[in-house]
């Protein structure tokens, strides 16, 4: 059976390439997508991608998740670090979700270090800049018996 990955994008990300590459990379978020869309693709795995500056929004994407993806692949940006409704979301979809971070948010400001959204993620990749991503969708594909060694 096919799985699905949710790729999913909180807020100022649309921004990639531009925002202050220096700490984020060069990478804009629609080479980012095909190039996670690329490697699920290699696995047989179907990664639809999405980002909004909205929380609610991203409770919407979470929840309609529940019909179609076996997993989901998330950098809440900022809202990591606030959200309450997010960590809620991901706690009631009952599906695995990795917490993705380009930057090493632990070896930034102290506001930073606290993610909301942690403790009820499968786990959490940061500080590898766009290669996070990948190393996130590889953490599901071993957990679905899908990559190995
Ligand atoms: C980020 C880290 C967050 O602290 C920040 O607010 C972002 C991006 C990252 O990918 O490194 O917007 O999630």
């Amino acid at each position: 059976m096919t799985k699905g990955i949710l790729l999913l994008h909180g807020p100022n990300l649309n921004l990639l390439g531009e925002r202050q590459p220096e700490v984020y990379g060069s990478m804009t978020l629609a080479a980012i997508n095909a190039a996670v869309e690329q490697h699920s693709a290699a696995f047989g795995v179907e990664l639809r991608s999405a980002q909004s500056n909205h929380e609610g929004e991203l409770i919407d994407r979470l929840h309609n998740a529940r019909e179609w993806a076996d997993g989901v692949v998330f950098n809440p940006g900022a809202f990591t670090h606030t959200s309450v409704a997010l960590r809620d979301a991901i706690s009631t979809i009952e599906l695995p979700v990795v917490e993705v971070h380009l930057s090493n948010i632990h070896g930034r400001e102290a506001f930073r270090h606290k993610s909301l959204l942690a403790g009820v993620c499968l786990g959490q990749v940061a500080g590898f800049g766009w290669h996070s991503y990948i190393l996130a969708v590889d953490a599901l594909l071993r957990r679905w018996d899908l990559l190995r060694d």
